[in-house]
Formats: structure tokens, sequence, C-alpha cells
């Protein structure tokens, strides 16, 4: 039996959102269809697939009718329960597979596998009860971070501690005074603040053959904790950028991971790399390639989850890609003005602050 999926094909896409629309005009463009899953109506990706179906997470029913009707699936959301990667997965491969999915679930189990790998984090500690996030901020220092194991992104689920005094007030916003008896353990880490020189991140593609291609590193910006810009090239030191695209590759050969790998990392005045988090999908530091790459990111997964050879990565412009969430609403008039903003939609029908609705990139000449 060929893992391969011919043009035709279907793949199956779990999550709704902005990067499985982008992910399903990609396959279109490539002559596979789509079929979405998720549980939320009329999401941005429903909108650019062949196919929805709107079902929760633990319907196992549902779950079974998409896997009946799909070649191979994928996730452009790394929170999909492990039962449902389990029930699909046993009819059709998931790439990345429920491995990967499970670790990019849990920034402790991150943290530990960067570890392992040899790449450096922050200073950092798991969070079981109050007790344990007092004990461990006395160790690494402040400021510190805390942040919830799993479930969180934007920023959310997480609370700077300040002085020492702050542990309680940090553990009572993240949710921590609330924890049921027997609840997921360790609720969360703790980790040293970053005083970092800029935020890079890397996305490898990994292909059913083993072979690994990265796109190069990239310069993130964030406002209130989520990504504003994204500029490439990063215009890191050559050592900085080596260091950073190796990580990224050898985590996702670590991983045995057919598909896309992105690391967030932090990069200090002294030229060190340290990792933040990962996601074992495609990224939005990565919508740039849409534009400015010889393969855009979300063709490279196309690729990948099909098992044809991955496509050359090349940065054929400069980019700045900036996001454009519900309170910058007013502003793309402007970019629709803009002959140079090449602009992209979601379809998201309410605008609220903070929720990403679109983005617009600019190219410039390759430097
Ligand atoms: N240890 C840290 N030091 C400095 N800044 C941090 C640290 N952790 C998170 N941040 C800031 O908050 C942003 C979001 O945090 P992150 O851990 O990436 O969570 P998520 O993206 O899942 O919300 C980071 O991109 C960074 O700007
Ligand atoms: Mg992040």
């Amino acid at each position: 039996m060929s893992d391969r999926i011919e043009p035709g094909g279907t793949i199956g896409i779990f999550g709704g959102g902005q990067l499985g629309r982008m992910l399903a005009e990609a396959a279109r463009d490539m002559g596979y269809r789509t079929h979405v899953y998720c549980p939320e109506d009329n999401c941005p990706a429903s909108q650019a697939a062949d196919r929805h179906t709107a079902a929760p997470y633990d319907d196992p029913a549902a779950l079974g009718a998409f896997a009946g009707t799909i070649d191979g699936a994928t996730c452009e959301f790394e929170n999909v329960p492990a039962a449902a990667l389990e029930t699909v997965g046993a009819a059709v491969p998931i790439r990345p597979d429920a491995e990967a999915l499970s670790i990019g679930q849990d920034r402790a189990r991150e943290k530990e596998f960067f570890e392992r790998l040899g790449a450096e984090t922050a200073p950092w500690r798991p969070v079981h009860r109050i007790e344990d996030l007092k004990r461990a901020v006395g160790e690494i220092g402040l400021p510190s971070i805390l942040k919830t194991s799993r479930l969180g992104y934007d920023g959310k689920g997480q609370a700077r501690i300040d002085s020492s005094g702050g542990a309680a007030a940090a553990w009572e916003a993240i949710g921590g005074r609330r924890l049921p008896e027997g609840a997921m353990r360790p609720f969360a880490i703790v980790e040293r603040f970053v005083e970092f020189t800029c935020e890079i991140s890397v996305i490898a593609a990994r292909g059913l053959d083993g072979d690994i291609r990265c796109f190069e590193p990239v310069r993130n910006v964030h406002r209130n904790h989520i990504l504003y810009t994204t500029t490439a090239p990063a215009g890191v030191p050559e050592a900085v950028a080596h260091a950073a695209t190796g990580i990224a590759a050898r985590a996702a050969d670590a991983l045995d991971l057919v598909g896309l790998l992105a690391v967030e990392m932090f990069v200090t005045g002294d030229g060190r790399v340290l990792v933040n988090e990962m996601a074992p999908r495609p990224h939005n530091s990565g919508h740039w390639t849409i534009d400015a790459c010889e393969t855009s990111q979300y063709r490279q997964l196309v690729r990948a989850v099909c098992g044809l050879p991955l496509g050359d990565p090349a940065r054929r412009h400069d980019a700045v890609m900036t996001n454009i969430l519900g309170e910058d609403m007013h502003l793309v008039p402007g970019y629709e003005a803009d002959p140079e903003a090449r602009l992209y939609m979601y379809g998201k029908a309410e605008a609220r602050p903070g929720r990403k609705m679109g983005h617009v990139t600019r190219l410039t000449a390759k430097t």
C-alpha cells in the first residue's frame, strides 16, 4: 500500500480557523479536496473547504463518518483531544501523528522535549500547587511568568509575577484556586522572564521520506502577547540563524514528524537562542511565505501530508506581515486602497478585540 495521497484525494483538516482556510486553499490549488472538522458553524476554514463537519471533538459517530470520507488528516489546531485523533487515526494516517500533537499540547512536555534535544529554554519548573509556585519563584528568580500547561494561546492563561508576594495573585489569575482534585497535573509551568533582544521563529517541514526543509528564521513582534508583525529575513547574526534552524530541524527529526513544526524562540543580547514553544502545524509567523517563498508553508504541508517530495522553501522577497486584529478593522480600507498591500481576510463575521481577522503582507526586494 502506498502512503501517498494522489491529487483528487481528500485531506481531512481538524480545526476551523484561518490556518485551515489557507491550507484548504493551497490544497485546492494542488488538486486535492478538503474536509474540515471543527465544532463551529461557518468557520473560516469551512468557507474554503469542499466539506465541513460541524461537530464536537468527542462525537465518535461524527468522527467515524469524517474518517470514512478522507484519505489522511492533519491539524490546524494542536488541541484536538487524543481520543478524537485515535478514532480517526485508526482509519487513515494523521500527519503529524498523535505523539507530536500530544507534546505540542503540553508546555511541560515541550520544555522537557527541547531540553532532551540539547536546546536551551528559560529556567522553568512544573507547578502542581501554589506551594510549588512559591518555591519555584525563589529558585528561578523574578520576574517570571506562570502559564497553564494546556490550552493557552495569544497570552491567555498567563500571568506575570514581579514580586515574591505576586505568586498567589498569579495562581488565582490563571484559575489555580478553582482546580478540582485530580485535575490534569502539572497544571502550569512557571518560567523566568527573558529579557530578549528579539523573538524569532523557524518553521521546519519534514516529508514522509524524512527529508527536512526549513523556512528561514523570521522576527516576530507581539502586542499584548498576540503576534503583531513578522519580518523576513529576521536580521539576526548568521550564527543565531544557524542555531535556530538547527533546533527546529532536530526537533522535527526527533519527533519523526511528517508535516510542519513551528518553533518560537527568544534571542538574548549575548546571542543565545532559548526555545519558547512549538506548534506542530502551520503558524501565524509563516503567512508571509504565501507571497514571498517559492513554496508556501501551506503547500509544503500538503506535500508532506500527501507524501510528495517537499518543495523549495527559499525566500524570493523580503516581507513584512502584519496581523489585522478586531481593533484594527478601521485600517482595512487603507490596505484595500494600497496596491502594495497583499490583503487576506478570514471571513469572520464578528470583529472582537484581539481576534485575528486578517493579515496584510508587503514585499520588498530581496536583501
Ligand atoms: N519567558 C518569557 N519571557 C519573556 N516574554 C515571554 C515569555 N513567555 C512568553 N512571553 C511573551 O508572551 C508571548 C506569548 O507567550 P507564549 O508562551 O508564546 O504563549 P502563546 O503564544 O501560546 O500565548 C511570547 O511570544 C512573548 O512575547
Ligand atoms: Mg507563542
